[in-house]
């Protein structure tokens, strides 16, 4: 997850989110604004009305629009747009998403209760949430043999991946320290292989840095990201592309250019229904005997990320359902993950990690061997 990096002062964010408070009577019911206009908010202007409010600021590199947005008067002062979202809103929230990572915790709050299009509002308390909740779990020490060190003394790992991860000096790469031994439990059978590995979610490059140096010179290392900062990525460690993980035609179009596929690392939006999406996508795409590996999975249990406790729509549901599958022998049910579960040979769960390995999978026998 992203370093917080501020880039925008206190008060131009202040400005912002006061520009996108004006009364309704000062803007036109039925207009179509973009987001950009509405998180950017046009420059302050004494006589600020509905013109000034939506005069676009310059627009955002790749930004889609929102057409159609409705604007509601709600409570008192505050007002809220409700958008409806194009198929190309996933965009816009990618881009909103790096706009946020910038913000502080305060920013965060303001926005969450602000008035903006409903979809920010929700990515804010999201972003707000998942800081918080994540903040206790934050290792308290600094420094590459602090966290050589802890990895080592509570998982007892000591390979390759432990070294480049902790001495990583390009690019962020932000991942949990259990993580560590757990990718190298599966993937060191990759290394030094022509491997093709794909992780979703780029960020700040510095993962694909870190599977480069892990898997070496021969790997077919791609990264996605729906973000288009991440483009200035592409070439360095891996190829990156720029489009959603839940976009079927991109998709298909990263994996033929990667001439098919063997490991799937989905680190990208963490939404539920992204990471069920993309996995019916890519699951049948992966060659016989490769791995779908998702983590952060920890986003299974909060509502932001479509997720929560014993809710239907956590990942964790889906894993149960495969578990069905794969004893389908012993039951004679249907299967409840058509696609996946008839190929799936196991699939291993750790703390907000899951992993499932596809192969060929048998009919079981048994045998009776020696003499009474
Ligand atoms: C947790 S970060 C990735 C971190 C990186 N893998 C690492 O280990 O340092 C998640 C990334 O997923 C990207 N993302 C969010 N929604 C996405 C989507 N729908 N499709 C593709 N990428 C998405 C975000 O832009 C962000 O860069």
């Amino acid at each position: 997850m992203p370093q917080r990096a501020r880039s925008i002062d206190r008060r131009s964010f202040a400005r912002r989110a006061r520009l996108t408070a004006v009364p309704a009577r000062q803007v036109d019911r039925q207009q179509s604004v973009t987001c950009d206009t509405i998180i950017h908010g046009a420059t302050p202007c004494p006589s600020r009305g509905a013109d000034d409010w939506l005069r676009p600021a310059p627009p955002m590199a790749h930004s889609q629009r929102v057409k159609s947005a409705v604007v509601k008067r709600q409570h008192n002062e505050q007002y809220a747009c409700v958008a409806s979202p194009t198929q190309q809103l996933s965009k816009d929230e990618g881009d909103h998403m790096r706009l946020m990572s910038s913000y502080t915790r305060s920013d965060l709050k303001q926005l969450a209760q602000r008035v903006v299009p409903h979809h920010l509002q929700t990515l804010a308390r999201r972003a707000l949430r998942k800081e918080s909740d994540l903040d206790p779990y934050r290792f308290p020490r600094m420094g590459t043999e602090q966290i050589i060190e802890d990895i080592r003394a509570k998982y007892g790992f000591d390979g390759d991946l432990l070294r480049i991860f902790a001495n990583n000096k390009s690019g962020i790469v932000h991942k949990w320290h259990h993580y560590i031994p757990i990718y190298d439990h599966y993937l060191s059978p990759y290394r030094g292989q022509k491997l093709r590995f794909l992780e979703i979610g780029v960020s700040k490059g510095g993962s694909l840095q870190m599977w480069r140096e892990y898997f070496g010179p021969q790997a077919t290392i791609y990264g996605i990201d729906i973000d288009q900062a991440c483009r200035s990525y592409d070439g360095i460690a891996a190829q990156v592309r720029i489009g959603s993980q839940v976009d079927g035609d991109f998709l298909r179009s990263v994996i033929d250019e990667m001439g098919g596929i063997d490991v799937v690392l989905d680190d990208g939006s963490h939404h539920m229904e992204h990471v069920r999406k993309t996995l019916r996508q890519l699951f049948p795409k992966l060659s016989d005997g490769g791995l779908y590996m998702i983590e952060d999975l920890h986003t299974a249990y909060w509502r932001d990320f479509g997720g929560g406790y014993r809710s239907r729509k956590n990942f964790f549901q889906l894993v149960l359902d495969l578990s069905h599958d794969i004893h389908r022998w012993y039951h004679r049910q249907h299967p409840l993950v058509p696609g996946i579960g008839d190929h799936c040979r196991a699939v291993h769960v750790h703390d907000s990690i899951v992993v499932l390995e596809k192969g060929k999978v048998f009919a079981p026998v048994h045998s009776r061997v020696g003499s009474a």
